[in-house]
C-alpha cells in the first residue's frame, strides 16, 4: 500500500466529489462509502448525475474536486487500463463494437483474449449467453442485426465475462420486456450472491431499485440525498422527492 490508499474495506468511496460541465453541477459534493459485495441501486431524475457518478468509478470522467477511491486507491493515482480490467461496465444504451460479432464482443475482455485458448473462450462465451438468456444462434451476428434488448443483454454478458470484482450497470434492463426483465433481475441477484461482486446499478424503476438494492442511493440535482437500505427509504424518505418516489410503494410494501 502506498500512502494514498485509504477508505478501509470500501470497494468504492466518494470523498467530497464534484464534477461540473460548464456552469452545471453534474455531481455535487458526493460522499459515500460502498462496502465490498454491496448491491447499490441508484435512482433519480434524468440529468441528476447518475451516469457521471458511475463514469468516475472507472476513470472515464475525473472529478473536479474530491477523490474517488476504488479499493482504497484514488482513481487520480491509478492506471486507468488496470483499473478498468477489474471493473465491468454495462453502458447506458449498450454500445457494442459494431464491427465485431456477438461472440467477439463478449470475448473482448483481457482475461479471455490473453488465454489464447479458443475452445475455452467459446465455452465461456456460451456460458454467459446462457446465463443472460441469449439464443445461441445470434453468436455470429453483428450488433446492427440484433434487437435493442438483445444488444443490451450482450452488453451485460460482455461486462460480466471478464469476472470483474465491481460491476457498473447503467440502466441495463431498460430495453427489455417485463418478463425478460424479471428473469434478468433474478439472474443478476444470483450472480451477485454467488460471486460477491460489488454492484452499482442505475435504474429509473423504483420497484427495481427497492427489490435489487442492499442500499438505494437517491440522487437529486447532482447530490446524494439518501443512501439507505430499501426499508429505510420507504419508512423515512429524506426529502420530498424521495417521498414522492416511494409514496405509492409504502402501502404495497407494508402489507
Ligand atoms: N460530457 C458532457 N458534457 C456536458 N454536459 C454533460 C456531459 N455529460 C453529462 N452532462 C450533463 O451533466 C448532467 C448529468 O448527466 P448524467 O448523464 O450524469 O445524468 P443521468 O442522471 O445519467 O441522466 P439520465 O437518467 O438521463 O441518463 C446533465 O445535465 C448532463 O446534461
Ligand atoms: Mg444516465
Amino acid at each position: 500500500m502506498d500512502g494514498r490508499e485509504k477508505g478501509g474495506a470500501a470497494a468504492v468511496a466518494f470523498e467530497h466529489v464534484s464534477k461540473r460541465f460548464g456552469d452545471a453541477n453534474a455531481v455535487d459534493d458526493v460522499n459515500l462509502a460502498i462496502a465490498e459485495g454491496m448491491f447499490v441501486t441508484i435512482i433519480g431524475s434524468s440529468g441528476c448525475g447518475k451516469t457521471t457518478l458511475l463514469k468516475m468509478v472507472n476513470a472515464l470522467v475525473m472529478p473536479d474536486e474530491g477523490e474517488v477511491l476504488v479499493h482504497g486507491r484514488a482513481t487520480s493515482n491509478a492506471d486507468p487500463i488496470g483499473l478498468r480490467r477489474n471493473i465491468g461496465y454495462a453502458i447506458q444504451g449498450s454500445v457494442l463494437f459494431p464491427h465485431l460479432t456477438v461472440e467477439q464482443n463478449i470475448a473482448y475482455v483481457p482475461t479471455l483474449l490473453n488465454s489464447g485458448d479458443e475452445d475455452r473462450t467459446e465455452a465461456a462465451v456460451k456460458k454467459w449467453m446462457d446465463i443472460i438468456g441469449l439464443p445461441r444462434d445470434i453468436m455470429d451476428r453483428y450488433p446492427a442485426e440484433l434487437s435493442g434488448g438483445q444488444a443490451q443483454r450482450v452488453g451485460i454478458a460482455r461486462a460480466l465475462a471478464a469476472s470483474p470484482d465491481i460491476l457498473l450497470a447503467d440502466e441495463p434492463f431498460s430495453a427489455v420486456d417485463a418478463i425478460t426483465r424479471a428473469s434478468l433481475q433474478d439472474e443478476i441477484k444470483r450472480i451477485h450472491e454467488q460471486t460477491g461482486i460489488t454492484v452499482l446499478f442505475v435504474t429509473h424503476d423504483i420497484d427495481e431499485a427497492l427489490d435489487l438494492g442492499d442500499r438505494v442511493l437517491v440522487m437529486e440535482a447532482g447530490r446524494a440525498v439518501q443512501f439507505a437500505p430499501p426499508e429505510e427509504i420507504l419508512r423515512a424518505p429524506a426529502t420530498e422527492f424521495v417521498n414522492r418516489l416511494v409514496s405509492r410503494k409504502q402501502s404495497v410494501y407494508a402489507r
